[in-house]
């Protein structure tokens, strides 16, 4: 399937199933549009934790299990499956300081290459551990691009160290001062620039007329005001993707620490309890809450629920026994995880339209396009692969 017509697929089951992925049941929003799935709530609300935190985290494991009650499922799993990653096992240890997940999702992003012919121009490099891998590998120069002064100095130490032609810029891509660093004989690459940011690469390595790009994108919702489609066929979609959709397509946990889990479960607990504690006041439950750090699954229930009451300036006092508030939090939160995975079954799907949308705008642009997966899911689940070539002129 070419990925016009994967665009327009993915592009018409997220418009005809808008009512499934736009709703938010953390935020008391009601599910009638499930109703006629009985089967299918009753599937969801049999399972345990475990399943739950399972499915949560595979998306293929999912869809494959509502499949039966669920009948977009098998279309959505068709249209999100590409080439696996090939099972990378870095040839070298890191190298002292760099986390060995980092170091892995590095591997496979190289490994997919079968060569780097370039120099190359690492976008948003961080400490450019990628550019020096690089350098290292095909022996190239390499350039990393960096707001972050920090990172910046890091980076070039981390290069001298390995010995490797590689410089750090301080930069920042958004600015035109990033304009002289992008030249037509680069390969320009990012691991995990977020989505305001690799839009900007794939517009300045597109006007700058770059052979080759390299792009496995993250966090669609960052550095963005308002989601634009880049490439001209999805202009032309009346489905626009606001901030909370393009949340959605990152919604996957499988990488985070127990303790990580544990903390973000007991906060959506408690918001839970306190939209409770709203309905029971009469006050409208579905009062936009804001979003409290992590420490703060460290107080209580009572502290928690009195922050809230003071950043959003409500006016009522909060009964002196919490209990049976804090308790129906839980209670709805089991429920809500369970809900939720409806709307989890089209996350990848939502992430493959704006990657898709990048493919599209480079082919337009008269780039030759691969699209692939570069690692687990467990190593990353941000592991969408854009190749990007342009044919040559002779
Ligand atoms: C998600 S990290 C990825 C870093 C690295 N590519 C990696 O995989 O480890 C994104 C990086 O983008 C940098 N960044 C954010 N805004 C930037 C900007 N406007 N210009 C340049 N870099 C930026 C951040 O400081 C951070 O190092």
């Amino acid at each position: 399937m070419n990925f016009a017509i994967r665009a327009t697929l993915v592009d018409e089951l997220l418009q005809t199933h808008q009512a499934y992925w736009r709703f938010n049941v953390y935020r008391g929003a009601h599910y009638q549009h499930l109703a006629k799935h009985a089967e299918l709530l009753r599937f969801l609300l049999a399972l345990s934790d475990e399943q739950v935190q399972a499915l949560q985290g595979d998306d293929s494991r999912l869809l494959n299990s509502i499949a039966p009650h669920f009948p977009a499922a098998a279309s959505i799993l068709s249209l999100i499956t590409l080439d696996s990653p090939p099972t990378v096992i870095p040839v070298h240890e890191p190298p002292p300081g760099v986390p060995g997940r980092k170091w892995q999702q590095i591997s496979a992003f190289i490994k997919c290459h079968t060569t780097i012919s370039r120099p190359a121009v690492e976008w948003c490099s961080g400490k450019g551990y990628l550019s020096t891998a690089i350098s290292q590998r095909f022996s190239l120069p390499a350039v990393g691009l960096e707001i972050d002064p920090q990172l910046v100095a890091a980076g070039n130490c981390f290069a001298y160290k390995h010995h490797t032609e590689v410089k750090i810029i301080d930069c920042d891509v958004l600015s035109d001062s990033v304009y002289q660093h992008i030249e037509e004989e680069q390969h320009v690459l990012a691991l995990h620039a977020c989505g305001g940011l690799h839009q900007r690469m794939l517009s300045l390595a597109v006007a700058q007329h770059c052979k080759q790009i390299s792009l496995a994108p993250c966090c669609y919702h960052r550095f963005i005001d308002e989601y634009a489609s880049l490439s001209a066929q999805l202009k032309l979609s009346p489905l626009h993707l606001t901030s909370d959709d393009l949340r959605t397509a990152v919604r996957q946990t499988n990488t985070a620490r127990k303790g990580e889990t544990q903390a973000r479960r007991t906060l959506q607990a408690w918001h839970l309890g306190f939209r409770e504690l709203l309905r029971q006041q009469g006050l409208a439950s579905h009062t936009p809450l804001p979003s409290l750090p992590q420490h703060w699954s460290k107080t209580g229930f009572a502290a928690f629920c009195q922050r809230l009451v003071t950043l959003t300036q409500l006016t009522f006092a909060l009964p002196s026994n919490l209990d049976a508030a804090e308790n129906a939090g839980w209670s709805l939160l089991h429920r809500a995880e369970r809900i939720d995975l409806v709307r989890m079954a089209f996350r990848r799907a939502i992430e493959m339209r704006c990657v898709l949308d990048s493919v599209l705008f480079l082919e337009e642009q008269g780039y030759r396009c691969s699209l692939a997966t570069f690692c687990r899911s467990e190593l990353s689940p941000r592991n969408l692969l854009i190749q990007a070539q342009l044919p040559r002129s002779d």
